[in-house]
């Protein structure tokens, strides 16, 4: 008997790897080398029924094509989706599964993190410890800024962006404020008392930007020069989603001209950053290597919920976890 195969691009933990090799009713093609290279994904991907792909596979018209007409499930291994041509996969009547809500806990500590760093120049304090520059105590030396009684501005209010808020509420005192714009989650909203507000005034008010919404056409360098000119001049802005909403050539254009206070990054355009990349010179920005989701146990969760996609898909049930399309 001809079993349906499944192309899995990238070895994932443990326990998930054991869920998808004990299928006994697929084949499985593996890819264990690292980030798969397009032209082995475009030799590898014919005839097969199902593509467990992670974030790092551009899914469009050329590899559909490719994989031809036995295609029946694409699952991704994350949350997003900016990497998959969803309207070829909707043209094609090919299923679509993700893994939404068993990251956003893990996102958003690390999004709480970034803030937290950020904020209290907490690169620049290891660099000087690393590098001999730490004299004796001194009172003006190394200040930060408290998040007492700060403003956050949320850019997408969702599940991640909410967890992030919940997390940086208690932070802020009594009279520290949240607001928001875009993709709300109303009930969260309410929860966390914000307010929500035209993009236009979130960043002029906010003293702490978190970007925590998807990357799409209208997020796409939605902050350029234009906008990093009328935020605070000490303004923590902080990135955890993906690094194209972020116009990078104008954010090193404002980061020379003084115009941010300090800078946390977990995405960046493109990854991996060049280690020779302007932004890496400030001595106020902190670059991470996307490490939103990067804990075993969301990792597992995720490879499993993914896996869990990928064999539905293949064996014609529904999808735990679909995006419809
Ligand atoms: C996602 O899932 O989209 C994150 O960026 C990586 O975990």
């Amino acid at each position: 008997m001809v079993l349906p195969k499944i192309l899995l691009t990238r070895t994932m933990p443990p326990e998930t790897q054991k869920l998808i090799e004990n299928a006994q009713d697929i084949e499985l093609i593996h890819w264990k080398d690292g980030a798969i290279p397009r032209d082995q994904l475009l030799k590898l991907v014919p005839g097969v029924s199902g593509i467990l792909c992670m974030l790092t596979e551009k899914i469009d018209s050329e590899v559909l094509d490719v994989a031809g007409p036995n295609l029946k499930v694409v699952s991704t291994f994350s949350v997003g989706y900016d990497h998959v041509d969803l309207n070829e996969l909707r043209k094609r009547k090919i299923l679509f599964g993700y893994t939404p809500n068993v990251l956003t806990d893990a996102t958003a500590e690390l999004t709480a993190l970034l803030v937290l760093a950020a904020s209290r120049r907490m690169r620049e304090g290891i660099c000087a410890v690393e590098n001999g520059e730490w004299n004796k105590w001194g009172p003006l030396w190394m200040l930060g800024t408290q998040l007492t009684n700060k403003t956050v501005g949320i850019v997408g209010l969702g599940r991640i962006g909410a967890a992030t808020a919940h997390r940086l509420k208690p932070f802020l005192g009594a009279n520290g404020k949240i607001i928001y714009t875009a993709n709300s989650d109303k009930q969260a909203a309410t929860e966390l008392g914000a307010t929500r507000v035209k993009f236009d005034m979130l960043i002029r008010e906010a003293d702490v930007i978190c970007i925590c919404c998807s990357l799409n056409n209208q997020t796409r360098e939605m902050f350029d020069y234009d906008v990093f000119k009328v935020m605070k001049k000490n303004v923590i802005l902080v990135n955890t989603a993906r690094g194209p909403i972020i116009q990078q050539d104008d954010l090193v254009r404002a980061l020379s001209e003084g115009l941010l206070g300090s800078v946390g990054l977990d995405v960046t355009t493109p990854e991996p950053l060049d280690p020779d990349h302007p932004l890496l010179k400030f001595s106020n920005v902190t670059v991470i290597p996307h490490l939103g989701s990067a804990t075993l146990e969301t990792r597992t969760t995720m490879g499993n919920l993914a896996v869990e996609n990928v064999l539905s898909g293949v064996r014609g049930q529904p999808l735990p976890s679909p995006l419809e399309l």
